[in-house]
């Protein structure tokens, strides 16, 4: 049934990297609790966008769960947890992890572009870093509009394309410098977006694209956080200062880099240049 980039995408995500920070045993107690205190740590706007205890009894649906981290605090929060996942891997892994932490959820094997549920069937449907991931982004968005209840709302994480990520270091640093512009933007940023490279599929969105996409539901909030220089590396998390850049020559990237570095300088909230762009939306 999978063929094409729909067999590799699975492939690449069926390999589940060694977690930073992880302690003890993979599924134990205390390996769920050190990836949480990680994710937390260095994410730290999450924990209060997505008000994990706001939802007592209500019905949440996670696309792509992963480690089912996020998933197992929805639970903790009191709501009703439903995910799915297009790996076997983050099933597996999402199932020990909700079983080792004592909670309850229903965890299976589906791309988000297909879901198994009624319509109107969910209160809240969560996604964190998946669908700049899928070819069928619309497909995805399709599905979670129809088995949200009327007033119900979609939490979702994109990447950001007006970001420090994607023009420093993805674009300025590896396209410009290191792979002296042989191979497509698009390209390079599947391959460095993610910890282990070679992703094959990613993309980068602006708020006012994704207002267009979603114009179906009622309400569309977009916002921006996670100002980083590189997800993979601690001490390259925060950006604060203006970057030591030289004129690249490529007008986009100029104008970003020159914005970043003026605001920079003028002592401006750094985190409209994150890489997290947030979307709160809300179907009519
Ligand atoms: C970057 S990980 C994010 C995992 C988790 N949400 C988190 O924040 O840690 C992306 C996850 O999305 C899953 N995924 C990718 N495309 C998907 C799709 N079309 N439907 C469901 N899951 C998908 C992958 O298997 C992977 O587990």
């Amino acid at each position: 049934m999978e063929q094409g980039i729909e067999t590799e995408i699975v492939d690449y995500w069926s390999v589940q990297p060694p977690f930073r920070a992880e302690q003890g045993e993979v599924g134990s107690l205390t390996w769920s609790r050190s990836i949480s205190e990680h994710r937390y740590r260095v994410i730290p706007y999450l924990k209060s966008w997505a008000s994990f205890d706001a939802h007592r009894g209500k019905k949440i649906l996670e696309i792509g769960c992963g480690a089912g981290t996020d998933l197992c605090e929805f639970a903790r929060g009191g709501a009703e947890v439903t995910a799915v996942d297009v790996t076997q891997t983050a099933v597996d892994l999402t199932r020990r992890r909700l079983e080792a932490e004592g909670l309850h959820g229903s965890v299976d094997r589906y791309d988000g572009s297909r879901l198994p549920f009624q319509d109107a069937a969910f209160d809240l449907v969560w996604s964190f870093g998946v669908l700049h991931h899928s070819p069928f982004m619309d497909d995805l968005l399709a599905e979670i509009h129809r088995v949200l209840k009327p007033g119900g709302e979609l939490k979702m994480m994109l990447y950001h394309r007006q970001s420090l990520l994607y023009y420093y270091s993805i674009i300025y640093l590896r396209q410009l410098r290191q792979e002296r512009g042989r191979v497509s933007r698009e390209a390079m940023l599947s391959r460095y977006s993610e910890f282990r490279t070679g992703c094959p599929y990613t993309r980068v969105f602006s708020s006012e694209e994704m207002k267009e996409r979603l114009w179906f539901f009622g309400q569309v909030k977009p916002s921006i956080d996670y100002c980083v220089y590189d997800t993979a590396d601690e001490r390259k998390l925060r950006a604060d200062k203006p970057l030591e850049i030289e004129k690249s020559g490529v007008e986009d990237v100029d104008r970003f880099l020159q914005e970043f570095n003026d605001a920079a300088r003028r002592g401006s909230d750094l985190r409209q240049y994150g890489w997290h762009l947030l979307i709160d939306a809300k179907r009519a």
